[in-house]
């Protein structure tokens, strides 16, 4: 359990309510006593990593001449020369999933429970100097911005979409024309958070982190391919046009009588209006990791009765990586279990299994392995820690 806690003033339902998806709100010492699950040298260290995302922003010759600045965007992975290079001021250094990769970090989402587990994508560490941030943006997913070490001024703007024109700069499409709303100087512990579409311009004043948790929200062109493929990889090649019936030969050879393709609308709508499909690819699709290549399978995969033994010696963890959700069908008197982007089908009895294996904390799944009777749960539950979804030990392995 994280030692970073949400204040107790924080209006879970008042939030809910009137801002959640609506209008932003800076939320005064959201965490409680904060302190910096990771430091500004560690994620320097993760920069430097091939595997982690990252990129630094810097800003040239602001301080001569504010009409003459450059500015450039540089991709890690990065060398501690790199960092030693840097100016006094002027940049930013943004690691991309660092609840990926350090687990403190990764419990700062439990501060975030009033939302579901699979609507938030990750976390996202800038460190900036003074003068460093990305510049006037939007994003097309809601964020909340929780300010560490340091002290960042945010500015909040226009509401914006794809129509808002923007001009590209050190790989980030800045907003020319920002019409400031709000101004706020955040301290460590505070939060902002912005509505999707919302523009936002965060600077630093006082050298320091701040944490991005970023939501995941699927696009409707993403939708529409993903529903198509299920489609497609579901439908059977037997299944093709047929001519409606007719004792009339065609009038004019080339004409595509509407009667043609009628029945086909018929069909395509029919397939598409199953609710099934949309269920099963949204499932996926929000589990989907973002790394997969993290989760390492065992070497020798382990089967149930092995597992029932082992979870009385160690805890039972979720890979800071993997992604679970569920969805209950009691038409169907099924549960579908999602995991890192698959679908799995399990009898409704096993609802309590699903919603423990997608609860922030594995706690007590251990209590309910014994009773995990379908042999397809079994086997799913050795196939989930063979595969590196779960693993036995504790967090800080
Ligand atoms: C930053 O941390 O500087 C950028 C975060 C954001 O605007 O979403
Ligand atoms: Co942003």
């Amino acid at each position: 359990m994280s030692d970073l806690q949400r204040s107790s003033e924080f209006d879970v339902q008042e939030f809910l309510t009137n801002y959640w998806q609506q209008k932003p709100l800076l939320i005064k010492q959201f965490y409680s006593h904060f302190h910096d699950p990771v430091s500004a040298e560690e994620l320097a260290g993760l920069a430097c990593e091939e595997a982690v995302e990252s990129r630094l922003i810097s800003c040239y010759g602001r301080s001569t001449s504010g009409a003459t600045a450059a500015w450039q965007l540089r991709h890690g992975p990065f060398s501690e020369a790199d960092f030693l290079a840097t100016p006094e001021a002027d940049w930013t250094l943004l690691v991309q999933a660092v609840d990926q990769w350090q687990e403190a970090v990764h419990q700062m989402l439990e501060a975030f429970d009033f939302l579901p587990r699979w609507r938030i994508d990750d976390i996202m560490i800038s460190y900036a100097t003074p003068g460093g941030g990305v510049g006037p943006h939007f994003d097309y997913y809601d964020v909340f911005l929780v300010q560490g070490a340091g002290r960042r001024r945010w500015r909040l703007g226009q509401r914006c979409d794809a129509q808002t024109a923007t001009v590209e700069r050190a790989g980030q499409a800045i907003l020319p024309d920002f019409e400031v709303t709000a101004d706020y100087e955040l301290e460590p512990g505070d939060a902002l958070y912005v509505p999707a579409g919302v523009a936002h311009w965060g600077e630093c004043t006082t050298s320091g982190l701040c944490y991005s948790v970023g939501l995941r929200a699927p696009s409707e062109a993403e939708m529409i391919a993903g529903v198509s493929d299920l489609l497609v990889d579901s439908s059977d090649p037997a299944r093709r046009y047929q001519d409606p019936a007719t004792s009339q030969p065609p009038a004019h050879s080339g004409e595509i009588m509407a009667s043609a393709t009628d029945g086909l609308q018929q069909t395509l709508s029919e397939r598409l209006s199953d609710p099934l499909w949309l269920k099963q690819w949204f499932g996926m699709a929000v589990t989907q990791p973002r790394y997969p290549e993290l989760l390492e399978p065992l070497e020798q995969p382990v089967e149930f009765p092995a597992l029932l033994a082992l979870v009385k010696e160690q805890p039972l963890t979720r890979h800071p990586a993997s992604r679970m959700a569920f969805t209950y069908l009691p038409a169907a008197d099924q549960v579908l279990l999602f995991v890192d982007g698959e679908c799995f089908a399990l009898p409704a009895a096993e609802l309590q299994l699903a919603r423990e294996l997608c609860q922030p904390s594995l706690g007590n799944l251990a209590d309910l392995l014994p009773q995990v009777k379908s042999p397809g749960a079994q086997q799913l539950l050795a196939h989930l820690v063979s595969s590196g979804s779960l693993y036995l030990g504790d967090e800080e392995r």
